[in-house]
């Protein structure tokens, strides 16, 4: 059998605006510090409708499209971008399925989401769209770089 090994990538983690209200900024986050990814970016963020429809273009033919778009614009997003081995598949992996019915109790959505519609949270599903989803959200001055040489120690 050949298995892929592990390789440091950068993944784009959101708490959609379900998330943001209900509290559970500081909940996701923790999860991924406490799992041992680096926070290279931060912010809360109120996105236009097009920056929206560009970072769900691939299902712009879905007949959800226009509620999935609605949903995103009913507040304001907490946007980061974690970084360490396998940081996108494990990012995935935390946050549990599309459906959060059908996601593992132990994950995100598992534990705090029951609807597809209002699943609280993002993760880039490759590190091709993670890419693509990084420079949609920020600007390269706003991914961090960890100068003190005890941080690579660390992670
Ligand atoms: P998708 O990219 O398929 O899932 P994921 O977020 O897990 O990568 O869909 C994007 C979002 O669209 C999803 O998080 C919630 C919403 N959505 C619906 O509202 N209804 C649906 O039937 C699907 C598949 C997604």
């Amino acid at each position: 059998e050949c298995r892929k090994m592990s390789t440091t990538e950068r993944t784009f983690i959101a708490v959609k605006p379900d998330g943001v209200q209900r509290g559970l900024v500081g909940e996701i986050i923790a999860r991924f510090e406490k799992r041992g990814y680096k926070l290279i970016a931060l912010k809360l963020v109120s996105p236009t409708k097009d920056h929206l429809e560009t970072h769900y273009e691939d299902l712009k033919g879905k007949p959800f499209f226009p509620s999935l778009i609605s949903y995103m614009l009913s507040g304001p997003i907490a946007a980061m971008v974690w970084e360490g081995l396998d940081a996108v598949k494990t990012g995935r992996a935390m946050l549990g399925a599309t459906n959060p019915l059908a996601s593992a109790i132990g994950t995100i959505r598992g534990d705090y989401a029951i609807q597809t519609g209002r699943n609280i949270c993002h993760g880039s599903d490759s590190v091709e769209s993670a890419n693509k989803e990084i420079s949609h959200w920020f600007t390269e001055n706003e991914l961090n770089k960890y100068n003190n040489p005890l941080q690579s120690l660390i992670y």
